[in-house]
């Protein structure tokens, strides 16, 4: 059994400054398979919400896989022996732009023998980096160890083929999340006079003979407890940080996530993995179902009803932000946009609010053209440290104080702090922030709102077990099906990191953020022409 210190930074390898911690009291009583220690109990939910946690439940449903004790990794997936094929263009002849090529994926384990069963993580993308082109695939689960991905070709290329996870992974992982959905944790810091006490909080706390303190938030319904300090009364609380995590899986469980062998590793084709493709005669391209958008010379081209524009210099973005505010809530993938536009626009000025650097609130304001733009992070769970509780703040509660307009643009980015605790926990401040959108949109209906989705990123062991793109794939899935329907912007960071060269990463390279901030730069400022959806 390993306890390990959360680190500063994720992107910092944790095990460098690993220190040995004291879980919360854990309970003797191991529940039945399937279900979660009895204490993780979650507010019941109104029958409507209710009813559309099932429907999302369902529709992120993950194959099974066999139980955890035939697990062993001679007979897991085994990216070295499984293979990729592109099919032949149906009807014959060349490839054309607009076809849609089908890549079959077979899956072998380490034994060599075909897998029978579905489940494993793949993800794929068609590029061709002298075009700086590049494009995800469609990765199909036929639940018989084979699968496809399909692309939209739109110019010739590679097809690449990524095992993310085995399913035999996957399995782990959803059982760590039943067994141990608070094996991240946080600590809160309470203080009066020169008393100062720090305990264990959490979305639910293991029951101890230590009393608790209640942090649920009213308006927004998001639960919160801190065990109460010993001589120190709850309202005593000065600040919240990420506790640590408790990593709790076998030597041959942690055999399935090994870099280089079965995590995050590239399929070999069979044949060729390239194709030539002819130009396809004048019409146009039906790509109905078809990915998002694309990268053609390393600029990001949507597929949608938006043409992204290209704000290459410092006064074409301030000439679109004219006048604009701009409110930006979330995780650090939100706050890497901030300082994209800090770093771009040398005439908005960050004010120095002494705010910690990871955490903020941050404010800028270019005064000459009237932009303002802040930043503040999400509420608890933030792994973020020391952030004070005055600045703990629910993003639904904040677009509640957002008046909105036609110059108000919100920009939401909240995924990669849920991804250990049951995705119930995500869908629950999902609903909350879906209400608040719909609250905003409908007193001020000319509101712009975006919505950055998760991201694939580079993954070790720790950053599996802690934040695994399965569970940001999952999380994606349920943001993307919560929103749709209502009049919000998606920009389609999990598109834009698969199609991208770069190394998938929590904080993608300056190159795929410039491309995101087009992206939302053409929603605020579409094309002559080109309708504001409303
Ligand atoms: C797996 O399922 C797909 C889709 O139904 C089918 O085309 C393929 O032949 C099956 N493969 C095997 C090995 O059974
Ligand atoms: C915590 O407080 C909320 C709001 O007052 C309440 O609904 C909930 O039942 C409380 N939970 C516990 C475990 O006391
Ligand atoms: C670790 O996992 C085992 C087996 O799943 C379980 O019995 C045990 O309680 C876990 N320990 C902790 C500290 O969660
Ligand atoms: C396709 O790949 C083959 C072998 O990898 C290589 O010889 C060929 O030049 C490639 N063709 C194109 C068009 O990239
Ligand atoms: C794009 O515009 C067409 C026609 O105006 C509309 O029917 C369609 O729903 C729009 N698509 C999206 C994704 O907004
Ligand atoms: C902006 O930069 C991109 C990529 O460097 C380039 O392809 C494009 O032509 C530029 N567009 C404008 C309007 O300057």
């Amino acid at each position: 059994k390993l306890f390990i210190m959360w680190d500063a930074h994720q992107n910092i390898s944790a095990m460098n400054n690993t220190k040995i911690i004291h879980p919360p009291t854990i309970s003797n009583v191991t529940p039945p398979v399937g279900v979660w220690y009895n204490f993780w109990k979650l507010k019941p939910l109104s029958p409507k919400e209710a009813f559309e946690e099932d429907l999302l439940l369902q529709s992120i449903a993950w194959p099974d896989t066999p139980a955890l004790q035939s697990l062993s990794l001679r007979k897991s997936s085994d990216p070295a022996h499984s293979t990729f094929n592109i099919l032949g263009r149906m009807g014959g002849g060349q490839w054309q732009i607009g076809d849609k090529l089908e890549v079959i994926i077979k899956m072998y384990d380490f034994q060599g023998h075909p897998k029978n069963y579905g489940g494993d993580v793949i993800v794929a993308r068609l590029h061709n980096p002298t075009l700086g082109a590049g494009v995800a695939g469609k990765v199909v689960d036929h639940l018989n160890g084979s699968y496809s991905a399909v692309f939209s070709l739109l110019w010739e290329g590679n097809a690449q083929v990524i095992l993310v996870h085995p399913s035999e992974a996957v399995t782990v992982l959803g059982r760590l999340t039943r067994e141990q959905p608070d094996r991240v944790f946080f600590k809160s810091q309470f203080r009066s006079g020169r008393v100062s006490e720090t305990t264990t909080c959490n979305v639910c706390l293991r029951p101890s003979r230590q009393p608790v303190c209640n942090y649920t938030e009213l308006h927004t319904g998001q639960q919160w407890f801190c065990y109460k300090p010993k001589k120190l009364s709850c309202d005593a609380r000065i600040s919240h940080s990420k506790g640590g995590f408790t990593q709790n899986i076998t030597v041959m469980e942690s055999k399935l996530f090994q870099s280089g062998v079965n995590l995050k590793v590239s399929i070999q084709a069979s044949g060729l993995a390239n194709i030539t493709v002819l130009q396809q005669k004048k019409g146009k391209v039906n790509l109905e179902s078809g990915p998002s958008g694309y990268y053609y010379q390393s600029v990001w081209r949507a597929l949608g009803n938006t043409t992204v524009q290209q704000f290459n210099t410092s006064s074409a973005i301030t000439q679109c932000l004219r006048g604009k505010v701009i409110h930006m809530y979330g995780d650090s993938t939100i706050r890497q946009w901030f300082e994209y536009f800090n770093g771009a626009l040398p005439g908005l000025k960050e004010f120095n609010l002494h705010s910690p650097k990871q955490i903020g609130p941050f404010m800028a304001l270019d005064y000459p053209n009237n932009i303002f733009l802040t930043y503040r992070c999400h509420g608890p769970p933030i792994r973020f440290r020391n952030v004070p509780i005055t600045e703990l703040h629910y993003i639904a509660n904040e677009l509640d104080n957002v008046i909105g307009g036609s110059n108000t643009v919100v920009v939401l980015g909240i995924w990669s702090h849920f991804s250990t605790f049951p995705i119930e926990v995500y869908i629950r401040r999902l609903q909350s922030i879906h209400r608040a959108v719909v609250r905003l949109l409908s007193r001020a209906p000319e509101t712009l709102v975006v919505i950055r989705t998760a991201n694939p990123k580079a993954l070790t062991l720790y950053e599996t077990l802690t934040n695994s793109d399965w569970y940001s794939l999952q999380r994606d899935k349920v943001l993307r099906t919560m929103f749709k329907g209502l009049n919000v912007h998606l920009v389609d960071a999990w598109e834009m990191v698969v199609a991208h060269n770069l190394p998938h990463s929590l904080h993608p390279q300056p190159p795929i953020i410039k491309n995101m901030i087009n992206v939302l730069l053409s929603y605020i400022c579409p094309q002559n022409g080109e309708q504001k959806i409303l």
